[in-house]
């Protein structure tokens, strides 16, 4: 890393401490049987942040989210949100699973409804939210349609509109655009950005996709082989909003090309 942009970080770093902390993860492990998935991973989120989470497959990210969420249990360490520990789901959260988990005999609109019956809220005071957010992600005249009349693309828009039906402050996203189309996805991206800008959530998001870390995040941090470790983070300081021209420029670009080379020498590692 070039010495200007550590100073930059050490800066950020220095300003955030006085940020409050939506996600704190402190000396987690994780444990499968005889596995060893997670090795001390620590990480603060600040409130309103946008961060990525970078890694090769099987390293842990999906695990790592889920003990966030409050859907899996760290063997030893501790994640709080919001200065309250995790100890199961929470409403405050919502979460993009890697795999669009929707319930087959309900209809798209049914499903993204589903939080709000299960945390027994009116279900009829959200249905206009739904239809607002299912308009959003270009989904609207699908409402009435069934899971499996569904891609695999708009199964995995539906369930984004699911994860933001309760307007949780934190919100999880494990590969959510992984099945689009790049146009799509680019689309996408720009949208979740505008959605994260108007409602300041904090967000972790998940990717394989380097560019797409670079594009949307304040922070990107890399994580290393299984069992994972944060390896490396960068702070992405292009201005907001920001737009998919802005993937053309050098500035971009730099960000690009270190990231590459921390994950290709995570790789080596
Ligand atoms: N419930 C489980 N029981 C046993 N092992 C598990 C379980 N969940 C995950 N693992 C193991 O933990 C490791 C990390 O898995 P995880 O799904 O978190 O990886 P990932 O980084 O999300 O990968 P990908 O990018 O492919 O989605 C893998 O070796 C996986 O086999
Ligand atoms: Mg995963």
């Amino acid at each position: 890393m070039k010495p200007d942009v550590r100073l930059q970080l050490d800066a950020r770093s220095a300003h955030q401490a006085s940020v409050p902390c939506a996600v704190r993860v402190r000396g987690i492990r994780k444990i499968f049987d005889e596995l060893e998935a997670i090795r001390d991973v620590s990480l603060d989120v600040a409130n309103g942040e946008f961060i990525s989470l970078l890694g090769p497959s099987g390293c842990g990210k999906s695990t790592l989210l889920m003990m966030i969420a409050g859907l899996e249990f760290p063997t030893s360490g501790e994640v709080t949100l919001a200065d309250t520990p995790v100890t199961g789901p929470r409403r405050d959260v919502g979460v993009v699973f890697q795999n669009p988990v929707l319930l087959p005999w309900r209809s798209v609109l049914d499903n993204v409804l589903f939080p709000i019956e299960l945390l027994r809220l009116p279900v009829e005071e959200y249905r206009a939210r739904a239809m607002e957010l299912l308009r959003m992600v270009k989904l609207q005249e699908f409402a009435g349609a069934l899971p499996r009349q569904l891609s695999g693309g708009m199964r995995q828009r539906a369930s984004i509109c699911r994860a933001l039906i309760h307007d949780p402050a934190i919100l999880l996203m494990d590969e959510p655009f992984s099945a689009l189309d790049a146009i799509t996805r680019d689309d996408m991206a720009v949208e979740l950005l505008r959605i994260w800008q108007a409602t300041r959530k904090t967000v972790i998001f998940v990717t394989h996709s380097i560019r797409e870390a670079a594009f949307l995040s304040d922070r990107v941090l890399t994580m290393g082989r299984r069992p994972a470790t944060i390896v490396d983070e960068i702070h992405i300081d292009l201005p907001r909003p920001r737009n998919i021209a802005m993937t053309e420029e050098d500035s971009f670009n730099r960000y690009v090309r270190h990231l590459r080379k921390s994950i290709e020498a995570s790789h080596e590692g």
